[in-house]
This record gives C-alpha cells, structure tokens and sequence, in this order.
C-alpha cells in the first residue's frame, strides 16, 4: 500500500508575508491528515518563515530545485544542506519549467538526485513529454529517457527512497490535463522500468505522483487510478481551500484502500 501523497509546487509566486498567510491557512485547514501525506515547495525566500508556521507538524516542507554540490562558489544557488537546516525533506528535481527555462540537462537532474538522497532528503524527480513528443509517438522514449538518465547508478534502496512525478508539459498551467487513463498508462510503464533498474519489489513501493492541471475537479478521478499514487500542484495550490479540497480526496482514496 502506497500512501498518497500531495505537493504544492508554489513555483516564483508568493512574498513571505503572503507565504505565511497561505501556509497558516493550510496548516489549520489540515490539522491531522490521515492516510495522506502532505507537502509544499515555497520560493526559497519564504522558506525559513513557512518551516517556522508547519513547526515540524504533519505538513512537510520542501524546495523546488536545489544545487548538486554541498557549499562552494556558486552565486545564486543553494544547497540541500541548507535546505535541510530549514527542515526541509523533499525537493523537486527537474521540473519541466527548469529544464526548459535554465536548461537543465538529465546529467545534472542526476547530479541533483544523488546530492538530495546523499543527505537523507527526498528527491522527487519529475518526468514529462511536450506536446510535440506527445503528437510524434514519443512519450515513452522521452519519459524512459528522462527516468533511465534521472536515476543513473543509483542502487536500489536509493531508488526506493525516491518520488517520481509525471508532468506532460502540455498539462501544466494550461487547464488541460491529462485524462486519468493517459496519467495510468504512462506511470504503469514508468513502474515497470522502475522494476528492471532496481527489483520488482521495490517498484511497488515508490510512489508516481501526476502533475499538470491538478484542481479540485478533476483530482477524485485522477486519484483513482491505482498507478496514480498523489498529485504534483501548482496553480491550485495557491488557494488554500483548493489545496485542501484535493488533499483531503488523496485521504479519502488512502483511508480507503487501508481499510
Ligand atoms: P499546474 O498545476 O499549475 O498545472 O502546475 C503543475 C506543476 O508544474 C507542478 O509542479
């Protein structure tokens, strides 16, 4: 049984003073999440004031990128044991907006992987055809691509110990998202790759989470589908009853499957 699990991607949105507003709300909307797990990814900026407001309780905290190398001389970036300072346990790895926008490379989104797993962070490494990839017969090749390269020498307790997210680029921030069918065939074959680069055993635990146009509306469905393990959010997550609204759907499809 995979617990579900819920991230609110906040993306460049949010001053600290509107970070503390919208994490309080969520804290209190969500006093004790059963059967779900929760997180959010503020801008680093609010990092330290939204760890301050969750105070160690059920809502985690994470971040939306990291850099691979400990400390050193690199302007502007910061490092996952900065991170985990903050309490911060999860961070996003190569989101499609990084790898298009900064130019990420899947070396790299390996690099970052590794650094996260090596100070007992969890990495949730995001997946994701464009449009293009999808209309050519490529979404398999692109995403096994992104995977295979993503988790390079890992072994298999690292890999267990990893998130994976399918993002289309297609579905993000558009309003389009995935059909529940389209999310279940890709994770499904994300999950037997997982199988072959660690064990079968293994790959049942990790849990797949779908990003791309997550709202209250269309979570109960994309929920449902048993390779659908939580939901990746951006857009929604900014409203706090939106947030919670899914979250509590996630609870109730893993309240359910425990009983
Ligand atoms: P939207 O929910 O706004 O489509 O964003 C999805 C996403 O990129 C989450 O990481």
């Amino acid at each position: 049984m995979r617990t579900p699990l819920v991230i609110g991607n906040w993306k460049m949105h949010g001053t600290v003073a509107e970070a503390r507003v919208l994490s309080t709300a969520i804290r209190d909307g969500l006093k004790r999440p059963r059967g779900v797990q929760v997180v959010v990814c503020p801008p680093f900026t609010a990092l330290a004031a939204v760890s301050e407001i969750l105070g160690g309780g059920p809502i985690q905290l994470g971040a939306q990128t990291c850099h691979h190398e400990p400390a050193g001389a690199h302007t502007g970036e910061i490092s996952v044991p900065m991170l985990a300072e903050l309490i911060c346990r999860w961070v996003l790895v190569g989101h499609s907006e990084r790898r298009k926008e900064i130019g990420e490379s899947d070396e790299l989104i390996n690099l970052k992987t590794r650094a996260v797993l090596s100070h007992g962070l969890t990495p949730v490494l995001c997946v994701g055809e464009t449009a293009d990839e999808r209309r050519q017969g490529l979404t398999f090749t692109t995403v096994e691509g992104q995977l295979r390269a993503g988790l390079a020498g890992l072994t298999g307790d690292q890999i267990a110990k990893t998130v994976l997210a399918y993002e289309p680029v297609w579905a993000i921030g558009t309003g389009v998202n995935a059909t529940p069918a389209q999310a279940a065939e890709v994770q499904g074959y994300l999950r037997g790759l997982l199988s072959e680069l660690s064990s079968k055993e293994i790959a049942q635990t990790v849990r797949i989470l779908y990003g791309g146009s997550v709202k209250a509306e269309n979570a109960d469905a994309l929920l449902a589908e048993p390779e659908v393990d939580g939901a990746l959010v951006g857009g929604a997550s900014l409203n706090a009853q939106g947030f919670i609204g899914i979250v509590r759907k996630a609870a109730r499809i893993g309240t359910a499957a425990k009983e």
